[in-house]
């Protein structure tokens, strides 16, 4: 039976503290809502597929912590769930999202260490796209007091993702070089300033050109996502280098391990490359599979090359991993409160604009994190710009009959 807050209840709301630049919490009155808002995906496919509508209010299981959600990442992974470009997809209808942070408004038993009102970030399994979440608590980590609700949705994920990479899978030391595409993205942020946290680490970043003058002080050396970049690394380091983070895969595995210095170590993370329209390709897919790389383990042995793989929500969710991945949370907490790392916010949309910021990620617009703000008022539409482009064959369901030739406006951070 989960503990009611007493005085938190109808709406948890807050407000932007403009004088410190960070929230301030505002509890307020009682709630029995018996629903909430959500980003629904109600089949596989393109934008249309998501709407947001009413759910019922979640209550917390033995061992949950119920949380007003605030804000929740979008991640270039929740383009690929709408597409169904992933492993084992679920069943839809589904509330898709793996991260948000919030207030913990309700405790059921078994929750050690967390009470009602603390602010939290967690990782969820699906369902994260909501005004409120239920979620075991081996999955909810404490927000330090001087982060905002907006940095706590840009962190966890990206942030853990890049530290386990670097820090356990390629064990990162001093004096060594590392190469990440979409070094603009919220990983490649992540990744630039871990790096930038252990002495002489050189980093070779990719992405589109007109990121790069945004960026350009976060890495080392910056290359075009279009240039040959194995002849421009080649041209500052003929020998390589120790560490490639990949999470286009394709044609890129094997470019990456050719890259390689002796003892170096080649990280796939992600399979960007499948994506091209804005519905799943069949031929994206199988092209993607095809250019892989077939590793063979001698070669590797007589080469001293290493190569592995890492996926954070399977080791969190499929494999147990919750141990080592509070672990490491807790190390990026430190070098948070150091001022070492600071999530980088690429823009604020709310629930109903979600169709806009992914459309955004997947033009390859944003600069660091987007975010779901679950207390921001949509945009008013703006008339004669489009950003709903279905792919042939795709309808467009959307409800608002007059919403076709109209555009939202990020807020961007
Ligand atoms: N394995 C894990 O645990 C884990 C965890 C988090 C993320 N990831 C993976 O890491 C990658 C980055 O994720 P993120 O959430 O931080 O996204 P992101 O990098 O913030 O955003 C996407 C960026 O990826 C680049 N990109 C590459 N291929 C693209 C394509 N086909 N369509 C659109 N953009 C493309 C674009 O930058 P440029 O144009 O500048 O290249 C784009 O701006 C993804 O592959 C994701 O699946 C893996």
């Amino acid at each position: 039976m989960a503990k009611e807050g007493v005085d938190m209840t109808e709406e948890t709301e807050y407000m932007i503290d403009r004088n410190a630049g960070k929230e301030a919490v505002n509890v307020e009155s009682p709630s029995n809502a018996k629903e909430m808002r959500a980003v629904v995906l109600a089949g596989f496919g393109g934008l249309n597929k998501l709407r947001v509508t009413k759910k019922a209010m979640p209550e917390p299981q033995d061992g949950e912590v119920k949380i007003r959600v605030k804000a929740c990442g979008l991640n270039f992974l929740d383009l690929m769930v709408r597409q169904g470009n992933i492993d084992n997809p679920p069943k839809t209808p589904l509330v898709p999202g793996f991260e948000c942070c919030g207030i913990v408004e309700s405790v059921a038993e078994n929750t050690h260490g967390f009470e009602i009102g603390d602010r939290v970030m967690a990782f969820m399994n699906y369902n994260a796209w909501a005004e409120v979440v239920c979620t075991p608590v081996d999955f909810v980590y404490k927000m330090p007091d001087d982060m905002t609700f907006t940095e706590a949705a840009a962190f966890s994920l990206n942030f853990v993702a890049a530290y386990m990479m670097l820090f356990e899978v390629a064990s990162l030391r001093e004096g060594m070089s590392v190469l990440v595409h979409s070094a603009g993205g919220a990983v490649g942020q992540a990744v630039a300033q871990l790096c930038s946290t252990v002495p002489n680490v050189t980093v070779f970043g990719i992405a589109s050109c007109f990121k790069h003058t945004s960026i350009k002080d976060s890495v080392t050396h910056l290359f075009d996502r279009n240039a040959d970049y194995i002849q421009e690394v080649k041209k500052i380091s003929p020998d390589g280098v120790d560490i490639v983070l990949d999470c286009l895969c394709g044609e890129n595995t094997g470019k990456s391990l050719s890259l390689l210095k002796p003892l170096g170590t080649y990280i796939l993370y992600g399979a960007s490359n499948m994506v091209t329209g804005e519905t799943k390709s069949f031929f994206s897919f199988a092209k993607s599979w095809w250019q892989v790389e077939k590793v063979n383990p001698i070669k590797l042995y007589e080469e001293n090359k290493v190569i592995a793989g890492f996926s954070l929500l399977n080791l969190l969710f499929k494999q147990g991993g919750c141990n080592l991945v509070k672990s490491a949370m807790d190390k990026l907490l430190i070098l948070y409160e150091q001022k070492k790392i600071r999530p980088v916010v690429d823009s604020l949309w709310a629930l109903e604009e979600v169709k806009e910021a992914m459309q955004r990620i997947h033009d390859r617009g944003n600069i660091g994190k987007l975010i779901l703000d679950v207390e921001k008022s949509p945009t008013p539409l703006m008339a004669n710009d489009s950003t709903e482009t279905s792919e042939a064959g795709e309808e467009e369901e959307e409800p608002e009959g007059d919403n076709d030739s109209k555009e939202r406006m990020p807020f961007i951070h």
